[in-house]
């Protein structure tokens, strides 16, 4: 056979990898509006840059009778804004995009290399799950791929991108990754499905009720964005590399600098005077922040805190913050939860940690209580003193009891701590400390309502300001609210050499 000949083979071979399952089901696809397998790597990735990898692999050993072409799944790397990135998109198209033994192998190459070279993962999730016909051969293909996830936390960003239905055991793929992104309408993840509910416990859900993109990111967690539909979630993806290290060795990029989108002088009224009146932490961040960086995770999940990535003075920072609009911005589970997670990914991948404070302590409640609170809020306060990164707080009005620690705090290992001079450093507010330490006071005064306003007001002049933690050398500077971008970026050039070690374990041991 001439080279011509053999040419020829192997284009034809390589058309019908690339055709996939075939224009009716691309067709189906679209119908129901999802992007193929290859139309969403071309989306994402520079134009040209995708090199496949593994493109033959198939279950089929003899090339002239292959029935199902790139088994399901297509793997490779190229790059995202110029950056390198590896990717696998489950195709389903073929067979589903159901997880076999060759499929499974071909995930966790893309897991090994990207290990190797140092480079973030994006898993396009699309699938009916283990392909029945394979039997364990699929279990253990989808054990090989939880173990490298495992492996790979803390090494390489991992993102897993929900496009499809994911369902069984197969969730927890990416459920061991970084970030989950979902898509309304088009995307699901759930353990069991609609039916086998129905069958065993009687309750009637839809598949998007079930496990649906707004299920999951405001409901159960269990997701961290979601996008209107597929384009919407390609450029998050994109927004959503431009802040993260190719790996743990490395820093992550930096960009030109940019003023920030609203005045300095606005952080002078941003907090009310009446210390029970919410406002929008965002409006605190937004002035702080290089203008329309901030990107944030989780947004639409316990919203009594805010958490995601912004870039200051062009430098990528990590936010974690109190957001008093929000059930006065108190920590209940799932907002630890939240901050914790975001707090352990920064330090990984070393993102500075920037804190805004304005925390009127743990929510009370006895489902709080019976929900773990006390195991749950551990994870902030594990995580935050785990944290090597270099971590900045700032307090802008409510630091009060254990939540004050948990956002934080000095003792916490916080490298520099602001105040703004509206901060309010104390065991607990006025009103409770109050009906704690003169409930007897109160109870024998002739116009006890007056005493125990008077007390209040005693308390807050004497308790509820930054100078008593000042003088204890827990707060650097008691600083002007329009000075906070000048001092963070001052402060963050300072701990840029910062270097700070813990003994070295197997691994700790974090609440759960
Ligand atoms: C083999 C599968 C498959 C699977 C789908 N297909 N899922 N083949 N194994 N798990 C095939 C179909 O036969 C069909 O082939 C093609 O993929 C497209 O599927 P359709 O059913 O036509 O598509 P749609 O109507 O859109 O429905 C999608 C679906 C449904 C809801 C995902 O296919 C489905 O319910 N699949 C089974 C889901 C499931 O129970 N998976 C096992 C979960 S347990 P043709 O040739 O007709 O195009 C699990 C354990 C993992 O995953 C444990 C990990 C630890």
């Amino acid at each position: 056979m001439s080279m011509q000949e053999k040419l020829d083979i192997l284009s034809k071979l390589r058309a019908d990898v690339t055709a996939g399952g075939g224009q009716k089901r691309i067709d189906k696809q679209h119908d129901g509006g999802k992007y193929t397998a290859r139309e969403r790597i071309a989306k994402l990735f520079d134009e040209g840059s995708f090199k496949e990898i593994d493109v033959f692999a198939n279950t089929e050993i003899d090339y002239r009778a292959v029935k199902n072409p790139n088994e399901g799944v297509i793997g490779g790397y190229g790059t995202i804004s110029g950056r390198k990135v590896y990717i696998f998109a489950q195709d389903f198209t073929v067979v589903g995009g159901s997880l076999g033994r060759v499929h499974a192998a071909k995930i966790c190459k893309v897991l090994d290399m990207a290990m190797k070279v140092g480079a973030p993962v994006i898993g396009i999730c699309d699938s009916g799950g283990a392909r029945i016909q394979e039997g364990v051969d699929a279990l253990d293909g989808y054990g090989q791929i939880f173990y490298r996830n495992t492996i790979a936390s803390g090494v390489i960003p991992q993102i897993s991108v929900i496009m499809g239905p994911c369902a069984g055991g197969a969730v927890y793929s990416p459920a061991l990754t970084d970030f989950i992104m979902m898509v309304q309408n088009t995307s699901q993840m759930f353990i069991t499905g609609p039916l086998v509910i129905k069958a065993t416990t009687g309750e009637d859900v839809s598949q998007e009720a079930l496990g649906g993109a707004a299920t999951h990111n405001q409901v159960s967690g269990v997701a961290h964005f979601m996008a209107a539909n597929e384009d919407d979630c390609i450029a998050q993806i994109k927004a959503l590399v431009s802040y993260l290290p190719l790996n743990n060795l490395e820093d992550p990029p930096t960009y030109p600098a940019v003023e920030p989108a609203l005045a300095q002088e606005t952080l002078l009224t941003v907090v009310p005077d009446d210390a029970n009146k919410g406002y929008d932490i965002r409006n605190v961040i937004n002035a702080v922040v290089d203008a329309g960086s901030l990107f944030e995770v989780h947004q639409y999940y316990a919203t009594n805190g805010v958490v995601g990535f912004a870039r200051i003075n062009g430098q990528v920072v990590g936010i974690i913050a109190n957001q008093p609009r929000v059930l006065a911005g108190c920590l209940d589970i799932n907002v630890s939860d939240k901050i914790a997670k975001q707090i352990r990914f920064c330090d990984c991948f070393n993102i500075p940690i920037i804190t805004f404070m304005d925390v009127p302590g743990f929510l009370p409640g006895v489902q709080q209580e019976y929900g773990g609170i006390i195991r749950h809020g551990a994870k902030m306060l594990y995580a935050y003193s785990e944290a090597t990164v270099p971590k900045i707080t700032i307090i802008t009005r409510k630091a009060y009891g254990g939540a004050y620690l948990a956002m934080c705090a000095a003792a916490l290992r916080a490298d520099t701590t602001f105040a703004w001079p509206s901060a309010e450093i104390a065991v607990m507010g006025p009103e409770g400390a109050v009906n704690v330490i003169n409930r007897k006071e109160i109870a024998e005064a002739e116009n006890p309502i007056e005493k125990r306003k008077q007390l209040v007001q005693d308390y807050r002049d004497r308790f509820a300001n930054p100078y008593i933690a000042s003088a204890r050398g827990f707060i650097e500077d008691v600083i002007d609210p329009r000075e906070t971008r000048e001092r963070i970026i001052n402060a963050l050039w300072n701990l840029s050499t910062k270097r700070e070690s813990r003994p070295k374990k197997k691994h700790g041991n974090i609440p759960m």
